[in-house]
Order: C-alpha cells, then structure tokens, then sequence
C-alpha cells in the first residue's frame, strides 16, 4: 500500500469501537500492511542519554505495544525509542470492555484498561529475540491487581527485564490499578524505588546497569511533586516520565463519552502535563533527563515539551487519530521549530524556556 493512502483508510478504522481498532491496527502492523517510510534522523535530532544515542527524541509512550508484538515495526515507522508495556508479572486480562473511548470532538481518548497484559514470560520472551541493535526499547512496569506486595513485583520486573531492556520504567501512575498512585507517597516511593534500583543492580552487566525511569501522573499536589523530586534523585532514578494520563476532566470537554471514568489523554492533557514537566524540571534543577508526554500532537508540540524540559518526548492518542505516519511528521515540524528559534539541534534547546 502506498504512503498517504492510508490516509483514506485510518477514518473507516476509526469507526470500529476503539479496542477493535487498536487490535486491528496491531494486525496491520504485524502483517506489514502500513507503509514503511524511508528513514528520517537527521543530525539536529539526535539525543544522547544514558550511554545511548536516540536517532530522534519522538517515542512510543507505553499501552500501545502492551505485549511487544509490534515494537519493531513501530521503530520502522521513525519512532526513535518504543516503550512497551505496562507489563505485570503474571498475565491478566484488564476491566471489563468497554474501557477503551475516543473523545472525536475533543481529540482525547479515555482509557480504563486496567493493565490488560500477557506478563513478564511473554513479554521477555519477544523482547529477547530482538534484532541487536534494531532500535532503543524499554520496557514499562506495573503490579498485578491482586498483589500484596507491590514493591516486589517491580524488583521481578527489574531483575527479568534490566538485561534485555535498554530502559526499565516504574510506573505507578496508571489511575486504573486501585491504590497503584498511592505509591506516588514519600515513603512507598523511597521503598519502591530502593528495592526496584537494588534488584536492577543485582544483576547489573559490566557494561554498565539500565536506566530506571519513574512514571508520574499529572494529578499531584505541590507537596507530591517536590518529594518525588528529591526522593528519585537520593535514589538514583535515571529519569523521569511526565505524565501518565489525568483523572481531571477539564470543563472544555464536549464529546459524550467525557462522562466515562479512567484516564483522560491527547490533546486536553499538553497543558496540564507540560505546567506538570516545567515544574519537575525546575525542581529537579536539571540533575535528571525527563521525558515529556501527554498531548503532543505535532512538531510545535514536541518542541514546546524539549523547550520546558523534556530531553526525550513520547505520544500516544494522536496516534489513534492520525496514525502511525505522525512520527514522521513530527519530525519534520520539529526541525523547522528549531531552526526558527535558531537552534542548531534538539539538545541546544532543551529546557531553553527556563534560562
Ligand atoms: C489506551 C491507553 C493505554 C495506556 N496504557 C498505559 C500503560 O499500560 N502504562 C503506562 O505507563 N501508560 C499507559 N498509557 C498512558 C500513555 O503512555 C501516556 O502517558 C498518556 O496517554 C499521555 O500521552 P498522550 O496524550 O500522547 O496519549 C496509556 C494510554 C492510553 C491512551
């Protein structure tokens, strides 16, 4: 199938209930039905983090690729990094359907999946049999409902995936998983993060050990915000995502399906989650590499996320609206937001806002 004639196929995709059409876009990519575009990286887009080099700052953000079955083709498709998952240790099948909504009207997509996913086993297993040096992946993850001891799953998830991963992200913002974002609290945090960083270290390479990223909600108190800050630097987490999806639902809603409970994301979460990552830049001082999510939707997007302070930028609705050929798109409108400002790459203009 030809470029840009899938342009004309996403809007009958779009009229299936959104779970089907995720399913059914995941066939598509496994079954190479969407067009692959020719490699974009230019020099300007290059980020180097943690021992790596993504060819772009324009990631996958997780729930899209739960089970890494398409990670691959999402990279071919001009992502520069995929986080897959939120896996949990053991599979579990999620809350009950409907719990997927896309919000035409408002650009937004509310989710209560409630980490639906084939766990750990499944997912090793795929993500092992990468191609080396096929692309940056992470793996996102989460606790299982039924838990007693969240921490622990997290140690497992730590100690399985940190040697096949090329990051790991603790996510304990999903809105979906009762009590989960409690863990977001001072002291659950310090705990959590200390035995998920000890497991990781334990089975630490020579090469050196794999990022640990923390995953946060936009939904946090001042008070939450700067101990988060403080307690992932004494840690020692690589970095921080910013934000899962919101449980507010902002009064400029106006599609029906607003009334559904879960988490809110696309295009009414840029502002909450970029005041969200300003914020954590500023109280973090720069010390930790943040990821920007929520809302990005075009290249201005993704540059006013790097200009607050997000070395990597990550998407996820605008996706279910546009399909996967935003990647490349991004990535031209990025280039053209830098070189309008005067910056030579994405790097230069990293947290530009604050100085
Ligand atoms: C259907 C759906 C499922 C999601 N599942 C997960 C998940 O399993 N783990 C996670 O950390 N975030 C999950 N997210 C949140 C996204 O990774 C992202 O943080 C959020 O949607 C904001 O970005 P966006 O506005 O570009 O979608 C999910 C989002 C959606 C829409």
């Amino acid at each position: 199938m030809p470029r840009g004639l899938y342009k004309f196929i996403w809007p009958f995709v779009r009229l299936l209930d959104a779970e089907q059409a995720h399913s059914l876009a995941l066939f598509a990519l496994k079954s190479n039905l969407i067009p692959v575009p020719k490699p974009y990286n230019p020099p300007e887009l290059g980020v180097s983090l943690w021992g790596m080099t993504f060819p772009n700052p324009i990631g996958l953000a997780a729930g899209f690729d739960k089970n890494a079955e398409v990670f691959e083709k999402m990279l071919d498709q001009g992502f520069g990094f995929v986080e897959v998952g939120s896996v949990t240790p053991r599979p579990q099948s999620g809350n009950p359907r409907p719990r997927l909504f896309r919000l035409e009207k408002d650009r937004a997509v509310i989710n209560q999946m409630g980490f639906n996913n084939q766990g750990h086993a499944a997912v090793a297993s795929r993500i092992n049999a990468r191609t080396p040096d096929g692309g940056i992946v992470g793996v996102n993850l989460g606790k299982n409902k039924d838990s007693s001891d969240a921490a622990a799953d997290y140690e497992v998830g730590a100690t399985i995936f940190s040697p096949l991963a090329d990051f790991l992200v603790i996510n304990i913002s999903s809105p979906n998983t009762p009590g989960l974002r409690a863990l977001q609290g001072q002291e659950p945090l310090k705990e959590l993060l200390t035995r998920t960083i000890a497991a990781r270290d334990g089975v630490a390479s020579s090469g050196g050990h794999t990022p640990i990223l923390l995953k946060i909600a936009p939904d946090l108190t001042d008070e939450d915000k700067s101990d988060i800050a403080k307690v992932s630097i004494d840690a020692g987490v690589d970095g921080l995502i910013i934000s899962n999806t919101t449980i507010e639902r902002p009064d400029t809603l106006t599609d029906p399906a607003r009334v559904e409970g879960g988490g809110l994301s696309g295009r009414p979460l840029f502002e909450m989650s970029t005041r969200v990552l300003s914020e954590m830049y500023v109280a973090t001082d720069g010390k930790i590499p943040l990821v920007g999510v929520g809302g990005v939707e075009d290249g201005r997007g993704a540059y006013e996320k790097i200009i607050n302070g997000a070395s990597l930028v990550e998407l996820y609705s605008a996706m279910v609206f546009a399909g996967p050929e935003i990647a490349e798109t991004i990535k031209r409108e990025l280039v053209d937001c830098l070189k309008a400002d005067g910056y030579e790459s994405v790097v230069d203009a990293i947290g530009a806002k604050h100085r």
